[in-house]
């Protein structure tokens, strides 16, 4: 009941910030235009969340912050219009996939996709988000609740390390973002014409949790590193082959793991890994030619 008030007033605001855009003009001259074209009402019921379009700059500024190229594959979940996957092909060259259940919907968006002229680079598949694979997305782009956000976690965190995720105003829950979007602009749901409102950018992270034998760190032939990991932030402890142990605290970008830890020398130093499965191939950062491998026993 709560959650669902708050989306009425999120999308109160966002109906209006919409407009302030300007927006539903260009929408209004195409449906004038095409009497037979399918008008959609913002806040319309939608299977599991109602239809009402991201504004443009922040469509923009999601595809910006994913850092949106050519070979990408975006694929937006729940597509509407199919604003975001249009912008993706047109404005940054990315081959883009909708997901949108509303088939009604889904056709506008096809059709906007033909007008747009990227519908060589647009699909938009009538389906369901909870039932379609979107497993080849290099970025996916959400504007659903943080209930289905919350629902979409765990596949989303099994996706290729560094895959993006953006998000139009709803969280992760305990996966915090990488990044805001428009930090100035207040909470959820809170828009400013100048900029459309906030969002959320995570990239996925590599899956480092466990027991790791590291060996080429200068002056220690094997080492141990245990690791405990919460989504993109790691911490634990490396013990050198004499058994002198430190705490360590890492982060990952993506497949991109950076630790800092004290040498044989009790030098500060910053590894930096990239994780394949099983293997992290890494050098210290003062030092790109030391070369090290760490392997995963379990
Ligand atoms: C808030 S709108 C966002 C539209 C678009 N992504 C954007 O940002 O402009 C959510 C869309 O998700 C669609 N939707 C709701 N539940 C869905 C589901 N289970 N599978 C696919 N689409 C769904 C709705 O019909 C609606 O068009």
């Amino acid at each position: 009941m709560r959650q669902g008030f708050k989306l009425c007033q999120t999308l109160g605001r966002l109906l209006l910030s919409s407009f302030a855009l300007g927006f539903f003009l260009s929408n209004g001259a195409h449906a004038q235009a095409d009497k037979k074209t399918y008008e959609p009402t913002i806040a319309q019921a939608g299977k599991d969340v109602i239809w009402v379009p991201t504004p443009n700059d922040l469509v923009v500024k999601m595809l910006e912050t994913a850092k949106v190229t050519p070979n990408d594959l975006v694929y937006d979940l729940g597509a509407g219009d199919g604003k975001i996957p249009i912008q993706a092909a047109r404005q940054f060259g990315a081959r883009a996939v909708g997901i949108e259940f509303n088939p009604d919907m889904a056709n506008l968006a096809r059709q906007h996709a033909q007008r747009a002229g990227v519908a060589d680079k647009v699909t938009i598949v009538t389906g369901d988000i909870f039932e379609e694979d979107f497993s080849n997305a290099t970025v996916v782009t959400l504007y659903l609740l943080t209930s289905l956000n919350l629902k979409l976690k765990p596949t989303l965190l099994n996706m290729k390390p560094g895959t993006r995720v953006v998000s139009n105003s709803f969280m992760m829950g305990a996966w915090e973002p990488d990044l805001i979007i428009n930090p100035e602009v207040g909470g959820r749901g809170v828009i400013s014409p100048a900029t459309g409102g906030r969002g959320y950018f995570w990239i996925v992270p590599a899956k480092v949790q466990g027991e790791w034998s590291l060996t080429g760190l200068p002056g220690i032939p094997t080492a141990h590193l245990s690791l405990q990991q919460k989504f993109q932030k790691t911490e634990g402890t490396l013990t050198f082959g004499d058994n002198r142990s430190q705490r360590v605290v890492g982060k990952l970008n993506g497949a991109q793991l950076t630790l800092t830890f004290k040498d044989a020398n009790d030098k500060e130093q910053t590894f930096i890994g990239e994780v394949a499965g099983k293997k992290i191939h890494a050098s210290l950062q003062e030092s790109p030619t030391t070369v090290m491998t760490a392997v995963k026993l379990h």
